[in-house]
């Protein structure tokens, strides 16, 4: 299949989230839990890339290399500082990010919750608390009516799933580190209280999530603007090694289909996928001998984007957008050639009638990579962490002129 033409109206973009790269979150509770005595984050997030300030010209950057769409999240804890008390300052920032998005040409795709929530919700229970369905719409309700008319796209929330993935990743689970309890002691609740977004494997606290995301749909729905509406997941291209055919199943159930199944009737399924993970008949097995591996110490495996893709349509039956997918490498020879591979299997599922709407890498910049700091290098564009000095890389060069093109 040489030279393949996307849809005309294909999404062409970036992503970032707020906390990684705005810097001085600290309204949030990651900012609490980074700066915890024995925390489990390598370093704390600081200024991140300063983007807070320094967004226009990381949107002018991303507009001349050729991108038509910026994702990015605006931050509950600037928004909503305490509970009920919202910074217009906060809304009218976000406005002239989004305004300045349009005047280059960008659709920003806005992400309301990217894993990090104000501090005082965590005093309330966070994530496993039965009123925070309400107390997230009340704050989509807010964002919709200030900047529902200049969105192009909006996500719920991001990942969702994480913990459940985390669960099945890490040989350790969070809520028996000492970490933990240190934690719940900083927010004044008890362990089994600590709804921590992206660690809590509850099932209470993923029923706690899921209508939170149907109550926020509608509310953002119901306010200005008209824009498609979903949310973000994080999915694993699970495979199954020789009789792990039932194992990868239930790897499959556990991670993601819980989540895909409820999305029916959304406008689009966010897919975020980075590598795969074999499953044999034990469980998780290793990657192959000598295979490649990323930064994060996952298998380099471009394909896993197709698999996902393709799962995902399948189990949740509406059109999919590619939110993130990208390489953490400080070899960016290997980035170009992983989002070649991976663009090569959008075509492929655009081939086969599966409704991708879009594609954004990640990153935008070099960022905070959460618990893992500044080490991991997933940006398209370097950031120099003592001036903030931007440089581009020419995996930003290759992509932006892919989506100028529109064309591989
Ligand atoms: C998250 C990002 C994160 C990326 C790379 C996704 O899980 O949405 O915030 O930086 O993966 O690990």
């Amino acid at each position: 299949m040489a030279n393949f033409s996307f849809p005309e109206s294909f999404l062409w973009g970036a992503a970032t989230a707020a906390h990684q790269v705005e810097g001085n979150n600290i309204n949030s509770e990651s900012w609490v839990l980074e700066h915890l005595p024995g925390t489990i984050y390598a370093e704390p997030s600081g200024d991140a890339c300063d983007a807070y300030h320094r967004y226009a010209e990381d949107i002018a950057l991303l507009a001349s290399l050729g991108f038509n769409a910026y994702r990015f999240s605006v931050e509950w804890a600037r928004i909503e500082p305490e509970e009920g008390e919202f910074s217009f300052a906060a809304l009218e920032h976000y406005r002239r990010v989004l305004t300045t998005c349009h005047e280059h040409g960008l659709k920003p795709v806005v992400t309301y919750h990217h894993f990090t929530s104000p501090r005082w919700l965590m005093r309330c229970g966070g994530w496993v608390d039965a009123k925070t369905p309400d107390r997230f719409a009340r704050y989509c309700e807010r964002v919709t009516r200030h900047l529902g008319d200049l969105m192009s796209a909006a996500c719920t929330l991001n990942e969702p799933n994480l913990a459940l993935v985390l669960e099945k990743l890490l040989p350790f689970a969070f809520q028996e580190l000492p970490w933990w309890a240190t934690a719940a002691e900083a927010f004044g609740v008890a362990p089994d209280r600590l709804g921590l977004f992206q660690f809590n494997v509850s099932p209470q606290a993923h029923q706690v999530i899921q209508r939170a995301h149907r109550q926020a749909v509608e509310a953002i729905k119901s306010g200005p603007g008209d824009f498609p509406v979903g949310l973000t997941l994080a999915l694993v291209d699970v495979q199954a090694a020789a009789g792990g055919e039932m194992q990868a199943a239930e790897y499959r159930r556990a991670m993601h289909d819980g989540y895909l199944e409820q999305l029916r009737g959304d406008d689009f399924v966010g897919v975020q996928t980075y590598s795969r993970m074999l499953v044999g008949p034990e469980g998780r097995i290793a990657p192959p001998a000598g295979a490649e591996l990323n930064q994060m110490g996952d298998e380099y495996y471009p394909e896993a984007l197709g698999g996902t893709i393709r799962h995902a349509a399948r189990v949740a039956g509406i059109p999919v957008l590619v939110t993130e997918n990208g390489l953490a490498s400080t070899d960016d020879t290997r980035r170009v050639e992983y989002f070649r591979r991976a663009l090569r299997c959008v075509a492929d599922c655009l081939q086969e009638d599966i409704d991708v709407r879009g594609y954004f890498c990640w990153s935008a910049l070099d960022n905070f990579e959460w618990n893992s700091g500044y080490r991991p290098k997933f940006g398209i564009i370097a950031v120099d962490r003592e001036t903030q000095q931007r440089t581009p890389k020419p995996s930003a060069a290759w992509l932006g002129a892919v989506a100028r093109a529109n064309r591989l």
